[in-house]
Parts: structure tokens; sequence; C-alpha cells
């Protein structure tokens, strides 16, 4: 049954001229067919660069938003509108601004795990894998950070600038089991622990190293280690056993996020029938955040 559903998501994709993104954090069975597999940033320079004329972006919908913000000219496709992401609901423009008025001369960093409105407010956007170098770049001594209050903190010991970081929290990742972290590196005393900025400090203070997930995929490359606890949303560890089929994952405990776990190769093959749904947006608004973006496209190279 999943072989056809593969092969005709793989002819309906030849015919409508589509490339498949997905997020490490997808099911497995996404992954297997997607055309590129990445965290948020490698997604972001594939929507950027890619001659397809539909981008078909298994994930959540601000990272979507932000393929349709780097290339307006295509056709964006999330097969699951409801795939949503409480971290970047957490923050609207009202507040926002109240902070900004609050902090005349901090500029704002916003995670791109926010609503396309919000970063149109921000000077500069960011992901795990860039946001110290992006807050580095900003042209002010402060900085507002938001909305992730982990990787903003994780950030401000690195960084000489004073940071304003928004209380906000990715609920899957912030409710991580510090107790259940440390069992696990017990059961596996020789594995490396590895864990995502948006997991709390207590979870960095166990960890070998702290890093987003395309980070996690590079540590792994160069470490002479056999075994990895991983600390981040389940998905990746069926990435990195498929990069490294001789190395050893476990989860170092349950960070699971449902919304990534919406999409099914039926919601992509029916999508792809369809051309829908497309992701839209108020030309203003993605005008705007597309300067945030591309601030953070700068920095990285
Ligand atoms: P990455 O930047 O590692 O892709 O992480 C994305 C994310 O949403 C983490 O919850």
């Amino acid at each position: 049954m999943n072989d056809s559903m593969e092969a005709r998501i793989d002819h309906l994709k030849r015919k409508r001229d589509a490339v498949i993104l997905a997020h490490s954090y997808q099911p497995p069975e996404i992954q297997d067919m997607a055309d590129h597999v990445g965290d948020s940033l490698e997604l972001s320079v594939k929507a950027s660069t890619t001659d397809a004329s539909v981008i078909v972006f298994c994930g959540v919908s601000f990272m979507a938003e932000t393929a349709h913000i780097l290339s307006p000219d295509k056709t964006v496709i999330l097969p699951e509108p409801d795939a949503g992401c409480p971290l970047a609901d957490c923050i609207e423009v009202p507040a926002l601004r109240t902070l900004q008025g609050m902090h005349p001369d901090s500029l704002t960093v916003l995670y791109v795990n926010s609503p396309a409105s919000v970063k149109a407010e921000a000077y500069a956007c960011c992901t795990s894998a860039n946001a110290l170098q992006v807050v580095e770049s900003v042209p002010s001594d402060e900085v507002i950070f938001a909305p992730d209050r982990n990787l903003g903190t994780f950030i401000s010991r690195s960084t000489k600038k004073r940071v304003h970081i928004w209380n906000g929290a990715c609920r899957s990742h912030a409710t991580a089991d510090i107790g259940e972290m440390a069992s696990r590196k017990e059961e596996w005393p020789d594995a490396r622990l590895l864990v995502h900025p948006e997991t709390p400090p207590e979870a960095w203070e166990l960890a070998d190293a702290v890093l987003g997930t395309g980070g996690m995929i590079r540590y792994v490359a160069s470490s002479g280690s056999r075994r990895f606890l991983i600390g981040t949303e389940e998905g990746m560890v069926y990435r990195l056993k498929t990069l490294f089929p001789e190395r050893e994952f476990m989860p170092a405990g349950l960070i699971y996020c449902e919304n990534m776990k919406k999409i099914s190769l039926q919601k992509v093959l029916l999508s792809l029938e369809r051309l829908e749904p497309v992701v839209e947006m108020d030309p203003e608004v993605r005008r705007r955040a597309g300067l945030a973006v591309a601030r953070m496209m700068e920095t990285t190279g």
C-alpha cells in the first residue's frame, strides 16, 4: 500500500514540477520519500534555491511560511494546514511592539519559530543553527530575542550584548524530563548526550553539546563515539539512525511534537493532486518579513 502511495506521490511530483522538503522531526515515511530532509535553516536555503515550481513543505506552518517568504513566486503547499507551532503562536505584534518601546536602543532578533506578521516587525530572523551569529551581527549592543526563552538564554551566555528575552517556550522541549535524561546517561555511560537549545538550562548542564538538529548531525559525523543520547524531538533519532546506521542512538527522554506528526503520505498525495492548501500571506507582511529573513540569510552566507 505504502509503496504504491509513494509511487503515486513520485509520479505527481514530477507532473507538478514539485520538490518535497521535510524537517528532521517528520515521521519516518515522510523523511524517506522527501527530496531533502534538513533543519530549519537548510530547508530555508533549499526553498530559496530550488528550480521547482511547487514546494511541498512537510513541517509546521512557520516553516512553510518562511519558504513562501523566500520564494514568493513559487506555490508553497503545507499538506496539513493545522500543523501549527504553539511556540510561534505565543508571540503577537502588539506585545512585541510594547517590548520594543521599552527598549528603544534594541534591535529585534526573532527566532523563525514565529508568525510572519511578527517577523515583519523584526530586524533579523535566526534559527537554532545561526542564532548567536545573527545576534552578534546586528548593529546594536542591545537585542530583543523572541520568542524562545531557552534559546535566548543560551545565546545570552555567549555574547557581550545585553539580551532582553521573551518568555516563550517550545512545550515539547521545555518540559523535557531532566531526571529521565540523567537515568539514560546512567544506562549508556559511554554515550554523548546532545540536547537542543530549546530544552531547559538543566539539560545543558548534563549534556556534552547543545546544538540545533543540523549541528547534531555534524557533531556525530566528526565524533569518535559510537553511542548518542538525543535530547530533541524523537524524529531526529530516526534521521540519525538513517544517516549513521553503524552508530547507536536513543532518545534522552520523550520529546514529541504532535504537530510535526500531522503530515502523512496520504495528505502529501492529496495536496499534490489538488495543489492545495497553498500558503498565502498579505504581500506587505511578506515584503517586510522578507527583509528580516534576508538579513539572516546574508549573515549565514
Ligand atoms: P532546528 O533549527 O534544529 O531545525 O529546530 C527547529 C525546531 O523547530 C526546534 O523545535
